[in-house]
C-alpha cells in the first residue's frame, strides 16, 4: 500500500452515493426478505439484485445502492466498491422517524452507536464473511436485546407509513 494507507479506514468521498433523507421510506412499503425478518430497497433501482442476495440461502455480496432495514430507525446502505474497506462499503444510519418522514441522527462506519447504546459495526462485523455484515439469524452475530414480537411491532408501527386522508 502507499504512504496514505493510514487513511484506509476513512470513507472515500469519490465512491459515496448521495444519501438524502427522502430516500428513507415507510418500512413495510419496502421489499420484505424471504425470511420475513428485514426489508430491502435499492437506491439505484437495482432492486432485483439486492433481493437476490437478501433471499439467498448461502449469502453473497450486496450490490451498490442496497438499502437494508430491520427496524425503522436503523438502516445500512451500500456505497460504491472501495468506499470503506473496513465495513465492506456499508454505511450505518440511525434515523429519527415521524409522520413527517426521516431525519438522519447519526451516520458513519465503525463509530455509529444506536439508541440502545450498541455499536452497529461491533455487532454486524460478527456475521460470517459470506453474509456481508448482515446478521439475520445464525450468521454469527450475538442476538438483539429485543425479541421478534417487539421487532414486528416496531416494523408495523413505523410512523412514516401513516397516510394523510
Ligand atoms: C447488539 C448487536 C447489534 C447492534 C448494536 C446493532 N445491530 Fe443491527 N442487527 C443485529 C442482529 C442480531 C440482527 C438480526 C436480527 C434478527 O433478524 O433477528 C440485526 C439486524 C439489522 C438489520 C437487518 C439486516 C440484518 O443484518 O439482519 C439492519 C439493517 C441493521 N441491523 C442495522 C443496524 C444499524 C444501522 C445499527 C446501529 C445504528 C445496528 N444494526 C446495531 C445486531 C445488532
Amino acid at each position: 500500500m502507499s504512504q496514505s494507507s493510514s487513511q484506509n479506514n476513512e470513507p472515500d468521498p469519490d465512491k459515496q452515493l448521495e444519501v438524502t433523507e427522502a430516500l428513507f421510506k415507510c418500512l413495510t412499503e419496502m421489499t420484505r426478505s424471504s425470511t420475513g425478518a428485514f426489508f430491502v430497497d435499492n437506491m439505484l433501482g437495482d432492486i432485483d439484485a439486492t433481493v437476490a442476495v437478501a433471499n439467498s440461502e448461502t449469502g453473497g455480496e450486496y450490490p451498490v445502492g442496497s438499502l437494508v432495514s430491520l427496524i425503522p430507525t436503523e438502516v445500512m446502505i451500500k456505497h460504491r466498491e472501495g468506499w470503506n474497506e473496513t465495513t465492506n462499503d456499508w454505511e450505518f444510519f440511525e434515523l429519527t422517524v415521524s409522520e413527517e418522514g426521516s431525519e438522519i441522527a447519526v451516520r458513519g462506519t465503525t463509530e455509529v452507536v444506536n439508541r440502545f447504546g450498541g455499536n452497529c459495526f461491533g455487532c454486524h462485523m460478527l456475521a460470517r464473511s459470506e453474509w456481508d455484515l448482515i446478521c439475520g439469524t445464525g450468521h454469527g452475530c450475538a442476538p438483539l436485546p429485543i425479541d421478534r414480537e417487539t421487532i414486528a411491532n416496531m416494523q408495523n408501527g413505523d410512523p412514516r407509513c401513516i397516510k394523510q386522508d
